[in-house]
């Protein structure tokens, strides 16, 4: 019954992220922008290929905090079209095993990889965080951005971060936390509705990091960012928005996801939180 409503979720989350046709918004967007689809470079694609708060500069900030050197092995934990293990590789020399539950998403991610003459250090494939396909200890260091909000069962999640981490290694977060129970509005960028969204306090974060077995390095709120991030992501009624952004990836519905997700963080409901953690030896 479990692994049915697991199933049943699974489902439910790849709906929402799944939308047939996601390379080709991307292929028309860069076209808009005056580029070559063909001929990309990772740095063309970093308006629309990292689908988290602050974009690229999120990820840079985060990399700053991690140990990670040229040749490590890293997993990106639900990494999406790839954007944040490009940048990982493109920044440090290190070699990016991005896994994801959403089969287009790592369709896009080894096309765009491919054409930007990436795919040597870069490997994608479809897998589910809370059972990955990976020996234990293999891994130096892991990030997850923005995906544990989809995730209910957050101690088979961290316990598979932990196993497959050789000890001492990094392991990034950067998730959507709650700051109060009051009720959010929906839809998200993240989730339809409430069915397939488990955000956590960063109270409960630190609690199930430990259970795992991570020692807790550091730890950053980002609202305010997040706040300046949305309104300069939010349009006016009579302008359009730009050709390569984050709403391509977000659908038909982005703006009303924009706006919910305004909504929510100006009511002090959710955060973005940065916790890095480093696996006890
Ligand atoms: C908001 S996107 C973030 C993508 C990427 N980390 C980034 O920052 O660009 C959330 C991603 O989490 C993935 N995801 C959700 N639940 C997952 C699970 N159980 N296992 C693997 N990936 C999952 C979704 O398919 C989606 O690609």
């Amino acid at each position: 019954m479990k692994d049915q409503l697991m199933k049943t979720q699974d489902k439910n989350i790849i709906s929402h992220y799944q939308d047939d046709g996601l390379l080709d918004r991307i292929d028309a967007g860069l076209c808009a922008a005056g580029l070559d689809p063909e001929k990309v470079k990772a740095a063309d694609l970093t308006p629309v290929d990292e689908f988290h708060i602050g974009g690229r500069e999120m990820t840079l900030r985060i990399l700053s905090m991690m140990n990670i050197k040229a040749g490590d092995q890293v997993l990106d934990i639900g990494c999406g079209i790839g954007g944040a293990a490009r940048t990982l590789v493109a920044e440090t020399g290190c070699r990016v095993t991005g896994i994801d539950l959403t089969p287009e998403y790592i369709d896009v991610a080894k096309t765009l990889t491919a054409r930007c003459g990436m795919e040597e250090r870069l490997q994608f494939q479809v897998a589910n965080a809370c059972g990955l396909p990976f020996e234990d200890e293999t891994f130096d260091g892991a990030i997850t951005l923005h995906v544990a909000m989809n995730i209910e069962d957050r101690v088979a999640l961290y316990a598979e971060a932990a196993r497959v981490l050789k000890p001492g290694a990094d392991f990034a977060i950067y998730d959507v936390m709650r700051t109060n129970d009051k009720a959010l509005a929906y839809p998200a960028p993240w989730a339809t509705s409430e069915k397939t969204s488990f955000l956590k306090t960063p109270a409960q974060m630190r609690a199930l990091l430990h259970e795992a077995g991570f020692e807790l390095i550091r730890e950053e709120d980002h609202g305010d960012m997040a706040r300046a991030f949305f309104q300069k992501a939010s349009p006016g009624a009579d302008q359009t928005p730009p050709p390569l952004g984050v709403h391509v990836v977000m659908g038909a519905d982005a703006p009303l996801k924009i706006r919910n997700t305004m909504k929510n963080l100006q009511a002090r409901c959710i955060t973005p939180v940065v916790m890095m953690a480093r696996k006890r030896s």
